[in-house]
């Protein structure tokens, strides 16, 4: 699995699938939910509307309407409460059920915000810390990109420090 680097708006990735930081309820929100459901247009709502909401750590797949990707993987992180939440556990496993998504699809290429680092408040250098070891202990068959998209220099410099 190569990983790739970008500062980017992860909305504009042409990749198999684009990850979004959703919510419970998968009905939207701000951050990187509010970008990928202005980007995907008003069909993923409907769509999000019919699924029963999705747990902390656990993914769902839809498709990505008028996004360039054709998929969006919504996973919903842990919100940071001091870190003896059980938070390190489930933003692992908000990695490892999307990858495992990945395989069941057989998606070549995927793109992954910095989750949780946002409005949900997880330091960023202890997440993309999880976020890098999770994915490396992962292997996949199918996935032959991934990418790490970071919005902010921050966060750019975080994986940096750990690649
Ligand atoms: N492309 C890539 N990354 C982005 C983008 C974007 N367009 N917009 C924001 N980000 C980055 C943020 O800078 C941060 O590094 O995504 C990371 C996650 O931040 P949030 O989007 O705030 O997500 P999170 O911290 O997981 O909080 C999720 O916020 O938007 C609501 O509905 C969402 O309730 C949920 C909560």
């Amino acid at each position: 699995m190569q990983f790739e680097l970008v500062q980017a708006d992860i909305t504009t990735l042409n990749v198999d699938a684009i990850v979004n930081a959703a919510n419970n309820s998968l009905l939207g929100g701000g951050g990187v939910d509010g970008a990928i459901h202005r980007a995907a247009g008003p069909q993923l709502l409907v769509h999000c509307r019919q699924l029963q909401g999705c747990a902390t750590g656990q993914a769902v797949i839809t498709p990505g309407f008028d996004l360039p990707a054709d998929w969006i993987i919504h996973t919903v992180g842990p919100i940071w409460q001091g870190g003896s939440a059980g938070e390190p556990a489930l933003l692992a496993s908000c990695y490892s059920s999307c990858l495992r998504i990945c395989e069941e699809h057989q998606l070549a290429s995927v793109a992954f915000p910095a989750i949780s680092t946002g409005v949900y408040g997880y330091p960023t250098p202890a997440a993309c810390k999880v976020a890098l070891s999770t994915l490396r202990n992962t292997n996949s068959q199918s996935l032959n990109k991934v990418i790490l998209c970071c919005f902010d220099a921050d966060t750019l410099h975080c994986y940096q420090q750990l690649l």
